[in-house]
């Protein structure tokens, strides 16, 4: 299958400057977008991600019952099912995301009635396994295809686990609190590394009762969600593009507000300040228990320097990876990364395609199967980026091509809507040529 993509040409800059405030994160918006939807009440967000994968979240909301509308004013308006969602007789759409498919999968599993669940050609190579194990332990039946989507789910009552998840996932772990939520007794979530925490301060938020330990959470079921109104925090891992950016220009400055600061998130800051970047976080504050605040930056004048990530990091970094791979070759004492094998089942196997468009750019760089190392102090020129329709492989090629030498063409660009519908427009904002 053959699907018509779209390229964009990216010139390299002299500097990156500005001010700007980001589109509301991805993985905040699509948990106040199923739980409003999954609520009582009429819920209002402003600055909902744009990306194409909340919108497939929202979809699937709305196919279960859900309403949804967007205001003029650019707000989002759900009115929640009240715990009872509406079975279809066509499959939910899921799109490009993950997200949307592992999460909704324990949504649906307490629920009455079938539900098939689909995605693009991308998300149907994605691992499933994950999801129907604990799922499956709760009672579920649950049906893959070779272990991965369309799946079918048979919902029915189901029985509270204590799960310990064998790979860190945020997606697997917001699954099974989802399924809890509506389960009598407590289920408890136990992971080895601490992944992302939106779930909980979102379940919380709605009204939900969780505890939470130093490496797991519970919720006793069943509970009910109230409607919520909130302003989502602008997404970290989009700025993760513009702030490696303006790391690479000695003399740039960028400011970022009312940026979601959550610190199961922000690890990119810590790790941009040890490569040297300087960087300030100011007017801090707790919205929906989610940290916001502006963050500035700006390159340090004797250029980045040298980051191993590996570890707890790895995993907290998971999506800001291919970017800080794509700096590499900029920094004097190079990126080496390890424990990222789940890089290889993302959207695409986004090691490989780093190892070939570095390559593509005339970049030395060494292969490993959980991640990479790329050396530094190297002159890459412009080329032609496979993006493999992968929307974070697009927007950090992208970076990479700001500070090499002639034109760059991305290949796939539309894919950055799939998370970023702005990206090209601001970036060609604060680059400047
Ligand atoms: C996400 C969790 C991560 C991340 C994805 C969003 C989330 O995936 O890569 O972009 O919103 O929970 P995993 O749960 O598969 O690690």
């Amino acid at each position: 299958m053959h699907t018509a993509t779209e390229e964009r040409i990216i010139r390299p800059a002299r500097n990156v400057y500005g001010s700007l405030a980001l589109p509301g994160d991805k993985s905040i918006s699509h948990r106040y977008g199923m739980l409003a939807a999954f609520a009582e009440g009429v819920s209002r967000f402003t600055n909902f991600s744009t990306g194409a994968d909340c919108a497939s979240t929202l979809a699937c909301m709305k196919a279960l019952g859900a309403s949804v509308s967007r205001l003029e004013d650019g707000s989002v308006e759900v009115t929640g099912v009240a715990g009872r969602v509406t079975p279809t007789e066509s499959p939910l759409d899921c799109g490009n995301s993950g997200s949307t498919m592992r999460m909704i999968s324990g949504l649906l599993a307490p629920q009455e009635g079938a539900f098939t669940l689909i995605g693009d050609a991308s998300l149907s190579r994605r691992p499933m396994e994950r999801i129907r194990k604990p799922l499956e332990a709760m009672g579920a039946r649950l049906t893959l295809t070779e272990g991965h989507a369309p799946l079918t789910i048979q919902g029915s009552p189901l029985q509270a686990i204590d799960y310990t998840t064998p790979v860190p996932s945020a997606q697997v772990k917001t699954c099974v609190l989802l399924a809890g939520l509506q389960t009598p007794g407590t289920t408890t979530v136990r992971e080895a590394i601490r992944t992302r925490d939106h779930s909980e301060l979102a379940l919380r938020a709605f009204g939900a009762t969780l505890t939470r330990d130093l490496d797991s959470v519970s919720i006793t079921g069943p509970q009910k969600l109230r409607a919520i109104n909130a302003a989502v925090p602008g997404d970290i891992s989009s700025a993760a593009f513009f702030l490696c950016a303006a790391a690479l220009f000695p003399g740039s400055s960028l400011v970022l507000d009312a940026l979601g600061l959550n610190p199961t998130r922000a690890s990119l800051l810590d790790v941009l300040t040890a490569l040297g970047a300087r960087i300030s976080v100011l007017d801090l504050e707790e919205k929906n228990a989610e940290l916001v605040g502006t963050v500035q930056v700006s390159a340090p004048a004797e250029g980045l320097g040298s980051t191993t990530i590996s570890g707890a990091l790895a995993a907290q970094l998971i999506d800001e990876l291919p970017v800080l791979a794509a700096i590499g070759p900029y920094t004097s004492g190079g990126i080496r990364i390890r424990d990222a094998k789940e890089l290889r089942v993302k959207e695409s196997d986004r090691i490989a395609l780093v190892v070939k468009n570095l390559r593509a750019m005339g970049a030395e760089v060494e292969e490993f199967e959980d991640g990479l190392d790329v050396p530094g102090g190297q002159t890459l020129h412009g080329a032609t980026i496979d993006s493999g329709g992968d929307h974070r492989i697009a927007m950090a090629f992208s970076v990479a091509a700001l500070r090499a030498q002639g034109d760059t063409l991305i290949q796939g660009s539309e894919s950055a809507a799939i998370s970023f519908p702005e990206f090209f427009n601001l970036l060609d904002l604060i680059a400047e040529r």
